[in-house]
């Protein structure tokens, strides 16, 4: 059994963390091959209850190697404060490998994210403001620091010197904030090199021999399909690629070798951060989506946004992940309503579209077509199987099953690791 890709299907915050957490018992290495610390993945774990950010969810498996591939942005303070944490609770992080490609998040990417946003007012994206566009905005201007740089102070140097030219003349001139002195800067990142030395590894090479040896490995995604800098909704995106290709560059693994693509769905939507958002309500149903899902981000603390379901947004996931499986989750918050509404297509401009527009501006335009299903009001949070759920609740499952365009092959009946119903098995 080869490779395996889980990812988010809607806007992130779908139980990603959840999921990979299930999985990690039965697989060998848990890798994060894109984004940050912007990323907030919970896993439950009998009455213990652990934030993710920057960290695979797989660290919580003893037998599994967790890995951050070459395509993570690393914060070195955030990872050092999140594996201390984990050490203080008896999680063993000894096994962590690093890739050396992986590029820093330095203090002054973190600075200019934030004075961007607050520059941009009413138009901000709504980043969590850890730095991470700056960060691959260096790396695409071929201005970054990557991990294995901390190991040559002259070559350091050099690049932090770079990259300091022009954005002190952007924050001094433009912005009127204070010039970032370079010593200082490298000052602190080579304060970091002597403890990452241990995890720093070639982990293109490690997961591919892995690979070769029959092991399991699992890529775990952050954010989500409609947050990808290429497929989501852009500009209201982050800026890396979520959606499975990414994978494959994020972790230095080829395409022939995944197996498998999982789409975490969440069984009515949430978006954080501002951006279209179709099934948005703003009504006491979005409120009580709220307070029942719990739906309030795990890395800023921020309200997440509250919609119905919408398959047009299921169906593009389905389509550009190559997705071979759902794993719905969240299916207990939707307990008690009499009717249930489901996006099944969109209205723009008069017209019924069922699939996805290209466009951002029809895009914003899109209204959505419901469709009523019958709720229900028994509990279902003890749930095992499938045939456990009430029938409306299965009726449900199926019509988003179908209108989704992949099989729904576990539902989330609660947050903690038993509270799944495994209808095919992943593995
Ligand atoms: P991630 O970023 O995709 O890992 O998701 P988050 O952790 O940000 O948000 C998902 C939230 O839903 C967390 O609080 C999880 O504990 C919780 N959760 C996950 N699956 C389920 C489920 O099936 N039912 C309920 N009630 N909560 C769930
Ligand atoms: P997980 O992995 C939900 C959103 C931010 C903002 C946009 C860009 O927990 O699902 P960034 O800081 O990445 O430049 O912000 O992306 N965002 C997320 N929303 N879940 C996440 O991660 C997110 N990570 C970033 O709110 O709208
Ligand atoms: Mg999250």
């Amino acid at each position: 059994m080869p490779a395996l890709v889980l990812l988010g299907a809607q806007w992130g915050d779908e139980g990603k963390g959840k999921a990979t957490d299930l999985l990690g018992g039965s697989v060998d290495y848990v890798v994060r091959y894109q984004g940050g610390n912007n990323a907030g993945h919970t896993v439950v774990v009998g009455d213990q209850k652990y934030a993710l950010h920057l960290l695979p969810s797989g660290i919580l498996s003893p037998g599994c190697t967790p890995v951050i591939g070459n395509g993570v942005v690393v914060d070195p303070s955030v990872l050092f404060s999140e594996l201390s944490g984990l050490n203080e609770r008896g999680v063993d992080t000894s096994k962590l490998l690093i890739s050396g490609n992986a590029h820093i998040i330095t203090p002054y990417n973190v600075t200019v994210d934030k004075v961007t946003e607050r520059f941009l007012g009413k138009r901000k994206i709504g980043t969590t403001g850890r730095g991470i566009g700056p960060t691959y905005a260096d790396k695409i201007n071929r201005m970054g620091i990557r991990v294995q740089d901390l190991y040559d102070e002259s070559i350091l140097t050099q690049k932090v010197e770079a990259a300091l030219d022009v954005k002190n003349q952007m924050l001094t001139k433009f912005y009127n904030r204070r010039a970032i002195a370079t010593d200082q800067v490298v000052g602190e990142l080579l304060g970091y090199a002597e403890k990452l030395r241990p995890y720093v590894a070639d982990t293109v090479l490690v997961l591919n021999q892995a690979l070769e040896q029959d092991k399991v490995v699992l890529f775990e995604g952050g954010q989500g399909t409609l947050l990808d800098i290429d497929h989501g909704t852009y500009p209201f995106v982050t800026s890396s690629n979520p959606t499975a290709g990414g994978a494959c560059t994020g972790a230095g693994v080829g395409p022939t070798k995944i197996s498998r693509v999982i789409g975490i769905l969440k069984a009515y939507t949430t978006r954080v951060g501002a951006g279209p958002f179709p099934t948005e309500l703003f009504d006491e149903d979005g409120e009580a989506l709220r307070r029942i899902g719990g739906e309030r981000g795990v890395t800023t603390g921020r309200d997440r946004r509250c919609g119905w379901f919408d398959a047009v947004i299921a169906r593009y996931a389905t389509r550009v992940n190559g997705l071979t499986d759902f794993f719905l989750t969240k299916l207990d918050v939707l307990t008690g309503w009499e009717q249930i509404p489901v996006c099944v297509a969109y209205e723009i401009d008069g017209k019924r579209v069922e699939e996805l527009p290209y466009s951002q501006t029809d895009f914003h335009h899109a209204k959505p077509v419901y469709e009523m299903l019958p709720g229900w009001s028994e509990d279902i949070t003890g749930a095992k199987s499938f045939s456990d759920l009430p029938k409306n609740a299965q009726a449900y499952v199926k019509a988003l099953e179908e209108m989704s365009g992949a099989p729904i092959s576990a539902i989330g009946v609660g947050p903690g690791r038993d509270e799944t119903i495994q209808i095919n098995s992943f593995l």
